[in-house]
């Protein structure tokens, strides 16, 4: 897969099948269904790409000819935690390449007086340390809410924890960068701006309300 892997902390997934679809999934007259299906197809080639770095050991298996020391996957098995509500979109996708991932969710609000956001859900697998994390939500956009996930992740103790998203805003990769440089971001964009709203530019609106079909 042809990949841009920009700086350490970022790689955009420039193959041409994601970016057609991301194209097709920013267009405004999309019905939710397509949206959806894109979704789940994009995912699955953002996953591929977001465990490429995962470590291999080998195990002696027997094929029906013969013998012979085969590459597995090494350690526990991943966790997948989607930043609710949009992460449930990606991780749907992600879930189908990786059956035998165990699944968190992370549940937070913005405070209207504040702007910061706030817990009101929380459940993840009790073994996180042990476990490679891949913590996933479409959009990286001011990046307050995905570094409060990835503080909780760290307090749960997780400390190899991967960002999975479809867009990108700068301002948002660069708070990720600064809060939590060692967890690298995988994204199919990085767009141009964020709006006085917070939406990303020129973006796909909100992801969440695309998906599910609401608003
Ligand atoms: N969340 C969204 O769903 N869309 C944006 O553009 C920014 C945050």
């Amino acid at each position: 897969m042809t990949h841009a892997r920009t700086p350490d902390h970022l790689t955009v997934v420039d193959h041409p099948l994601v970016q057609h679809k991301l194209t097709v999934m920013r267009e405004a007259e999309t019905s939710t269904a397509s949206f959806r299906q894109l979704l789940r197809e994009i995912s699955l080639l953002l996953a591929y790409e977001v465990t490429r770095d995962l470590p291999l050991t080998s195990k002696r298996i027997t094929t029906p000819l013969t013998e012979m020391d085969a590459p597995t996957l090494e350690g526990k098995k991943l966790a997948l935690i989607s930043i609710l509500r949009a992460g449930n979109g990606l991780l749907d996708g992600v879930l189908e390449l990786i059956p035998s991932a165990r699944v968190g969710f992370v549940g937070l609000y913005r405070d209207e007086q504040t702007l910061q956001p706030v817990q009101y859900y929380f459940k993840v697998p009790a073994d996180l340390p042990d476990r490679p994390v891949i913590a996933v939500d479409p959009m990286l956009a001011t990046g307050n809410s995905s570094v409060a996930a990835v503080d909780l992740l760290k307090q749960a103790g997780a400390t190899d924890i991967r960002f999975l998203c479809l867009l990108a805003a700068p301002e948002g990769v660069r708070r990720m960068k600064e809060a939590h440089p060692d967890v690298r971001i995988v994204t199919a964009a990085v767009d141009e701006r964020l709006n006085e709203k917070g939406y990303i530019l020129p973006g796909l609106g909100d992801a969440g309300d695309r998906m599910f079909g609401t608003k």
